[in-house]
This record gives structure tokens, C-alpha cells and sequence, in this order.
């Protein structure tokens, strides 16, 4: 049947969608599916009804959020991912986070942050340096590392300005990780080391400049990658993700693993981080995006 590759959308995300969309259409296509790209920024979302399924790849708000989701739902369209429960806490970090915590899963302790906050407050309870986010963001969009407590006011309207809720995390200086997982299955996992060390892998990092190294094997022991892989799976599980996803985790000095966040739609660019550990397991794009769109529920 007609698959339609939606991108694109309103979100902040949406050059990074429309960068997934091609790459992932042109796999569709390479492999015979008669695919299309549908961007629901140009197009009209009941237009939907003519295809038999759709593969999303729309980043962050409308796409990742379960908005997309319950559309396609109730159209009865069979869609790659996740479901609408997953979709609306996975965009929410600090909800996520709640729930991680309820199922004794280990996630940065963070704070809730709003024009009253007390900085003095958050910095006595997460400590120097942290970090400030967007909690309904992706792709590092509106985040602030913040070493000195007069840099708080700045870095929470920084994030202010990109959606309505902010939060703060505490800073885990270590290791950074991420795990992919396709039909409930972890993949090789991915250690990422930013040219920076002091700073994140942020978004210039991701996706305008070459410098970030990518380790993979991640040279974790076999026992530590097991666990860490079964963390994530555990994570991904305790939101009800389905088909696809990726997990971002630290690791501190001491050897504790550390959830940050899930990406319901995962980047899917040519150099994104889910295509690169299918690669390490032998499955190049063209098969990854065919094997996801496999995955298809009603
Ligand atoms: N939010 C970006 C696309 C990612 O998770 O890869
Ligand atoms: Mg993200």
C-alpha cells in the first residue's frame, strides 16, 4: 500500500524532520515502497485518510507529542512508533522523569524551575553546574549549562522563550550514552564525547558542526553495556514506548548510570545516532527503515 513519510510540522524540530523525512523516504523508495513525503505544514492532516500507513518522522511538537498519534488513531492508519500515551509523556521530560523515578528507575535529580523560583533554592538542591531545559523540547533546542548561580535568571529565560515549562537538572560529569531500541530490542550502545568536554552535546554539535566522537563499541564492559541496555529497556518499557525510540543516559565517576530523556521519534538523518548503531549491528539504512515501518501498528 501508499506509505506516507510525515515531517516537517510546526516544532522547532522542523529542519531536522524534513531531514529525517528525506533520508527516509529515499530508503523506502530504494526499497520498492511506493512512499511519499507529507508535510503537515503544507498539507491538510485529513489528507491522511488516502494512505495505508505512516511512517513518522516529525520531531518534537505535533509529531512527537501524541497529537499526531490520536489523529492517525482515529483515522485508523497504522503508524510506525509509539502510541499516544507514550508520545505525550515522552515529550515531557519532567513527567518522564516522574515516572522513571515511581518504577525505581535512576534519572538526574531535577527541579521545576518559574519566574519565582528561589536560584539560591535549586542550586543548594541540585548543586554546580546544572543544566536548564525546555521540558516539551528536543534536539538540545533552548538548553543552558549554567556554572554560576548568577547565570540562572539568563539560562531559564533562555529556555522560557521555547515553551512554557523549564526545568533544571543536576549536571552528571562522566560519560554519555545512548541506546537505541527497535522492537523491543536494545542495540549496540553509542558513547558520544561533544570536542567540548565542558560543554553538551548540543544542538550546533548534532547538527551544524563534524567534532563529536562517537564510540561504538562504547567501552563499557560487557556486564556494564548489559546493564545499561536493560536500564533503557526498562525505560522505554515503563512508558509504553513502542517499535522505536532511543534513550539518553550518563554514566558519573563513580560507575552509576543516570536515564535523561527518551526520543520517541529519534533523528533519522544520515548522521543521526539510530542509523549509526543499526549500522553496528549490521543493518544499513535502507534496511533499518524498512524494518521500522515492519514494526507498523494499527
Ligand atoms: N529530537 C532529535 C531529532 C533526536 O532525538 O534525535
Ligand atoms: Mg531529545
Amino acid at each position: 500500500g501508499r506509505v506516507a513519510v510525515v515531517c516537517g510540522g510546526n516544532s522547532n524540530e522542523r529542519d531536522v524532520s524534513l531531514n529525517s523525512g528525506a533520508a527516509v523516504l529515499k530508503a523506502l523508495q530504494n526499497r520498492g515502497v511506493d512512499a511519499v513525503h507529507f508535510d503537515p505544514k503544507e498539507q491538510d492532516i485529513t489528507e491522511l485518510s488516502s494512505y495505508d500507513r505512516v511512517f513518522n518522522v516529525l520531531h518534537g511538537r505535533g509529531g512527537e507529542d501524541g497529537l499526531l498519534q490520536g489523529v492517525l488513531q482515529w483515522l485508523d492508519i497504522p503508524q510506525t512508533g509509539s502510541g499516544v500515551l507514550a508520545s505525550a509523556l515522552g515529550m515531557d521530560k519532567v513527567r518522564t522523569k516522574q515516572l522513571w523515578q515511581g518504577c525505581g528507575l535512576s534519572t538526574a535529580p531535577f527541579s521545576l524551575l518559574t519566574a519565582q523560583t528561589d536560584w539560591q533554592q535549586v542550586v543548594n538542591t541540585l548543586g554546580l553546574p546544572l543544566i536548564v531545559k525546555p521540558v516539551h523540547e528536543g534536539s538540545s533546542i533552548g538548553m543552558t549549562k549554567v556554572n554560576h548561580l548568577d547565570e540562572l535568571p539568563l539560562a531559564y529565560e533562555t529556555a522560557a522563550a521555547c515553551g512554557d515549562v523549564v526545568m533544571a537538572e543536576r549536571w552528571i560529569t562522566g560519560r554519555e550514552f545512548t541506546i537505541v531500541i527497535i522492537d523491543d530490542e536494545a542495540y549496540p550502545v553509542i558513547r558520544l564525547e561533544p570536542a567540548d568536554i565542558t560543554n553538551f552535546y548540543d544542538f550546533e554539535a548534532k547538527y551544524k558542526r563534524n567534532d563529536t566522537s562517537y564510540y561504538i563499541p562504547c567501552g563499557l564492559s560487557e556486564s556494564e553495556e548489559q546493564h545499561l541496555q536493560a536500564l533503557s529497556l526498562a525505560a522505554f518499557r515503563a512508558v509504553d514506548a513502542k517499535g522505536w525510540g532511543r534513550i539518553d543516559a550518563m554514566q558519573d565517576h563513580n560507575g552509576n548510570f543516570w536515564l535523561l530523556e527518551i526520543n520517541t521519534v529519534p533523528g533519522m538523518t544520515s548522521h543521526s545516532l539510530v542509523p549509526m548503531a543499526a549500522k553496528a549491528r549490521g543493518m544499513d539504512f535502507d534496511s533499518l527503515c524498512w524494518h521500522i515501518l515492519a514494526q507498523t501498528v494499527a
